[in-house]
């Protein structure tokens, strides 16, 4: 079985080639990822209809690099080279993305008459945690036990999942407005960082050792919203708006009128903390609840060192077993994306749509799809 696999739903174009034997180990043969970062960075996010123009761009370049042997006007291969299912993210992400690889899929199903299984983002995040391999080609999928939650935190998600196995999920709580990916790129933005923010607000934040800004550091506080809500739940708007009050007020303070360093290191110090706190707090709230064996972590956001390292305190105190994806595997990539898709359509489920078939075209993409259970 050679699977086909396609992620366009945020910034970065993404296609693999798996193939797999026994539906348990799996063989990347070829995989690419195109990011666009920098050129969403002058606008300090992702702007939907540039990330629709440039995945419009990469698919059918990076589709030949990954078939060499490929006839580009018709997409003919040599038998033996076809793939025999093709996995496409259809949400969630944003639209105008989402439809250009589930348009480009859909094409490619109907000349090589393949069969699509449409994929949930969430899902492949999911998996990319669960990713083993010795040797960076051949992958197996480790098995947590059960039941599992997975926290999901990204640029497009801040999410925590009960999972009773590796395709039935159950959504315990998720961000009420802004995800904790987006509030990191808005806070870099007003601290004059690049996107995406996440990785230089880390770089820092990680200049806080200087005993400077540890004393400033004291004076630098924000809220840990919904920290003690009964619920699993998160909110990370009112601390981004705490940051645009807090980043005012210092500066009328300060005689300059702008921020010093020390400043700057401490707002990042102190945010990291924040949104620490509270992402851990909720995901020990949902262990306990629900009495979970292992905890998985996915998306961009698990880049983060010291969101990483808490979860390993958190899971040596909770004597629950952690599943942390690989840094290659953090972003969006389609790799997983493949094996989620594979197993979502060995589950036998509805979204494995036949070639030629009205299901097959009729196929939307779903910016806010919610994770299947
Ligand atoms: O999963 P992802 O690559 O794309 C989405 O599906 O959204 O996540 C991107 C997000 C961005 O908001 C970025 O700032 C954040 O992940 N990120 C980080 C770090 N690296 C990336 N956030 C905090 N710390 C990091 N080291
Ligand atoms: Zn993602």
């Amino acid at each position: 079985m050679r699977i086909l696999a396609i992620e366009t739903s945020a910034d970065e174009t993404a296609m693999s080639l798996l193939e797999t034997r026994n539906g348990e180990t799996f063989e990347l043969l070829a995989h690419d990822v195109a990011s666009q970062i920098k050129l969403h960075t002058e606008y300090g996010g992702i702007v939907p209809m540039l990330a629709k123009r440039e995945h419009q761009a990469n698919l059918p370049l990076m589709l030949s690099k990954i078939f060499p042997n490929l006839v580009p006007s018709t997409c003919q291969l040599a038998p033996g080279l076809k793939p025999d299912l093709i996995a496409v993210t259809y949400g969630p992400g944003l639209e105008p993305a989402l439809w250009t690889g589930i348009n480009f899929a859909q094409d490619l199903a109907a000349k090589w008459d393949v069969p699509i299984v449409a994929t949930d983002h969430m899902h492949g995040h999911i998996v990319s945690a669960l990713l083993n391999t010795t040797d960076g080609k051949t992958y197996i999928i480790n098995k947590p036990e059960f039941p599992a939650i997975a926290l999901l935190i990204s640029g497009g998600h801040t999410q925590l999942v009960l999972m009773h196995n590796l395709e039935n999920f159950e959504v315990l709580g998720q961000t009420v407005d802004d995800s904790v990916g987006e509030a990191f790129d808005k806070v870099a933005r007003m601290l004059g960082l690049p996107y995406p923010g996440g990785p230089e607000i880390e770089k820092l934040a990680a200049r806080s050792k200087v005993k400077e800004a540890y004393e400033v550091n004291k004076l630098v506080k924000l809220p840990r919203p919904m920290l003690h809500s009964k619920d699993l739940n998160f909110s990370f708007s009112g601390l981004k708006t705490a940051v645009l009050y807090l980043i005012k007020k210092l500066k009328e303070e300060n005689k300059t009128g702008e921020l010093s360093d020390e400043q700057k290191i401490a707002i990042a110090h102190e945010f990291i903390e924040s949104c620490k706190e509270v992402l851990v707090k909720k995901t020990e709230n949902a262990i306990r609840d629900n009495r979970a064996l292992s905890l998985l972590a996915g998306g961009g956001v698990i880049a983060s060192k010291p969101i990483r390292e808490a979860l390993r305190d958190l899971v040596s105190k909770l004597e629950v077993e952690l599943y942390l994806p690989d840094n290659k595997f953090t972003g969006d990539n389609a790799t997983m994306i493949g094996i989620a898709g594979y197993l979502h359509s060995k589950a036998g489920t509805v979204n494995t749509l036949s070639p030629n078939s009205p299901e097959l075209a009729s196929l939307k993409a779903t910016g806010n799809l919610a994770l299947y259970k």
